[in-house]
């Protein structure tokens, strides 16, 4: 198939692409390398000895995606680009609504004016909320976000769902991720967070590497067998390999579809820095901290229907996912600057 790649110098994105072009699909990038870099698809390339084609352009930008719709025919569009930071929504609710909303609104309407009415949507974990049932199923209701990020997601998983029910010839799969970490296996590519990390893995491998001096765990008295947060933790690459699985929902014409992707394994951060610790033999020293605002004890997967439906199953553990983010972090301790 071809396929447009909104975001795909982005982390996830850039290891879409890889898998893409292996599973051997034409692969077409639109980003405006806000958050990424054209570097880590010029790392693609060299991975799958494969081209990659770049558009530096922004979702927003109407008349730019005309002009790469001009060029090239879409069978299918898997959509990363966003903005992602929960904390930095609070505190600009109106950028997060306007790139991913705006954003998003204006590609589907370049979408269907070409004629290309097949796309899957990078949802989250956090559309569940609080969840109401673990492990999480699809048919766990959608809960209360506490968050500007949260809320775009969810606000876009409806907003494809109705203009997929106005318009039936429109094939939408939502792909759910849980929390996706690690880097492909080469440490060519892989997260690069701008300033000190948010996310867990990201702030262990710089602390690591000697960037930050120590790790804050937020919280231990959490019900949960540690104390500290549970979350379902899933390789990069098996992420990457999902959306390719998820093309064959849209040969199939599946109107609308929803996936839970991650192992449907919880562990806590404890786990997490054990792990760490066990993979690459590096200490990460930590303190405990308070918990931090929006956060929920427990979140993992079922992740058993995108097995029945795709044949999908991630296959790497933790310890692989600890390890593969190490090397990255050890070759790049500047990401791609
Ligand atoms: P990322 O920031 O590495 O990648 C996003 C990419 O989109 C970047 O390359 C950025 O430059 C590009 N982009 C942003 N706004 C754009 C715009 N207006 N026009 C064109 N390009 C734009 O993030 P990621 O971790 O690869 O996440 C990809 C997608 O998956 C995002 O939609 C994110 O919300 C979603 N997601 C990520 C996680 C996670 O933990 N990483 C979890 C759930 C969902
Ligand atoms: N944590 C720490 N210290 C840190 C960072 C995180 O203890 O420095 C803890 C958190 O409290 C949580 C766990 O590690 O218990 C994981 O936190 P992350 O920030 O890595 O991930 P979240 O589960 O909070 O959020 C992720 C994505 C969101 C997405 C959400 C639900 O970052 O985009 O999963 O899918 F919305």
């Amino acid at each position: 198939m071809k396929i447009l790649v909104t975001g795909g110098a982005g982390y996830i994105g850039s290891h879409t692409v890889i898998e893409l072009q292996n599973a051997g699909h034409e692969v077409v990038v639109v980003d405006n390398l806000s958050y990424s870099s054209e570097v880590a698809l010029q790392r693609v390339a060299e991975i799958t000895g494969k081209e990659v084609t770049l558009y530096q352009v922004d979702i927003r930008d109407r008349a730019g995606l005309n002009r790469v719709m001009d060029k090239h025919s879409f069978d299918c569009c898997i959509h990363f680009a966003g903005l992602k930071a929960v904390g930095e929504s609070v505190s600009l609710p109106w950028e997060y609504y306007d790139n991913n909303i705006t954003g998003t609104l204006v590609l589907l309407d370049v979408m269907r004016k070409y004629g290309c009415k097949n796309i899957i949507f990078s949802s989250s974990a956090t559309v569940y909320g609080d969840p109401a049932v673990i492990p999480i199923t699809e048919e766990c209701p959608k809960g209360q976000c506490t968050n500007p990020y949260g809320h775009t997601k969810s606000m876009l998983e409806q907003i494809m769902m109705d203009i997929q029910k106005a318009d039936p010839a429109w094939n939408v799969v939502l792909l759910r991720y849980f929390n996706p970490i690690g880097a492909h296996q080469s440490g060519a590519i892989g997260e690069d967070p701008n300033g000190i990390p948010n996310n867990l893995m990201p702030y262990i491998t710089q602390v690591a590497v000697g960037k930050l001096k120590e790790l804050g765990v937020f919280g231990d008295d959490y019900d949960t067998p540690d104390g500290t947060g549970v979350r379902d933790y899933i390789h990069v690459v098996d992420l990457a390999i999902g959306h390719v699985k998820a093309l064959a929902a849209i040969e199939r014409k599946c109107g609308v579809a929803v996936y839970n992707l991650g192992t449907g394994k919880g562990y806590s951060v404890l786990d997490v820095v054990h792990a760490f610790e066990e993979a690459t033999g590096v200490r990460i020293p930590y303190t405990i901290r308070p918990r931090r605002a929006g956060d929920i004890a427990v979140c993992y997967s079922d992740p058993s229907k995108a097995e029945k439906e795709l044949g999908w199953k991630a296959r790497f553990d933790l310890v692989d996912m600890c390890r593969d983010a190490w090397r990255w972090q050890k070759n790049n301790p500047n990401g791609f600057r």
